[in-house]
């Protein structure tokens, strides 16, 4: 798997930056729109700050872009301070030229029995827009991707999935304490992220060093559901030192 290794954070994310201001300004050319797949948490967020310095001093434009982010807590509602929406406005969004018409992340307001529907409409929309030209992923350290625990199949779809016990531990603090943490996400599946022309994991700090290792050198299974990317010829791991610490 192509792994690039970055002195730290900073730089590795400016690159990622970098590499999506390229695809908005080659799709401008040919007046195309582009669509990017977007993750949240604490790995992304230096991503999008040079997301919003690329807007505020370089003139890049968010006029034409389309976003689908991964996934959102189930339930959740979007104004709540742990959303993904509100961690997606805090971000980027409140401080891009985006259209907000153009912005999707999976609803967390939906009645249960909604939601199967509602997970299709999610990859048609996907489909209708072309696909996704570049996707954003973080992992996990259960190995996921998006909220793919491990049991996830490669070709699965956008559904509704129960999130691990190591995943709402992580997300305690969030939600100060893990009781308050939800059970449930809606996440685009292994098989969504597949369909995108290009993908970039990033991680950062040893304390994912272990499971980059699993993802990147170790058997495809799905106990490690971020193994699957080993199968795909557009991903890109992007690394600070510490994450890549314990490659081979
Ligand atoms: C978030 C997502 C998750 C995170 C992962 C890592 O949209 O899809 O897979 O990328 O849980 O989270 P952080 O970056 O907080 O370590």
């Amino acid at each position: 798997l192509p792994v690039a290794i970055f002195a730290n954070s900073e730089a590795a994310s400016r690159e990622v930056a970098r590499r999506i201001a390229e695809v908005i300004t080659e799709n401008d050319n040919i007046d195309r729109n582009t669509v990017i797949g977007l993750a949240t948490g604490a790995t992304p967020v230096l991503l999008y700050q040079e997301l919003v310095r690329l807007y505020r001093e370089e003139g890049v434009s968010f006029k034409n872009v389309i976003t689908f982010n991964l996934d959102e807590y189930y339930p959740m509602q979007p104004n709540s301070k742990q959303s993904y929406v509100t961690f997606m406005k805090e971000h980027l969004f409140n401080h891009i030229d985006i259209d907000w018409n153009n912005v999707h992340i999976p609803d967390g307001t939906l009645e249960e029995e909604q939601v199967a529907e509602y997970c299709l409409e999610y990859e048609r929309k996907i489909s209708l827009h072309g696909g996704i030209d570049i996707q954003i992923l973080g992992i996990g350290r259960t190995g996921h991707i998006g909220f793919n625990e491990p049991g996830s199949a490669p070709n699965s779809g956008t559904r509704l999935v129960t999130l691990a016990d190591l995943t709402r531990s992580d997300a305690s603090e969030d939600f100060g304490g893990k009781e308050n943490v939800p059970t449930k996400a809606i996440t685009m599946g292994i098989g969504t992220v597949f369909k995108a022309k290009e993908i970039i994991l990033m991680a950062w700090s040893h304390k994912k060093a272990s499971i980059i290792k699993k993802a990147v050198e170790c058997e495809i299974s799905t106990h490690v559901p971020a193994t699957f990317l080993q199968l795909s010829d557009k991903v890109q791991f992007v690394l600070d030192k510490g994450a890549a610490s314990e490659l081979t």
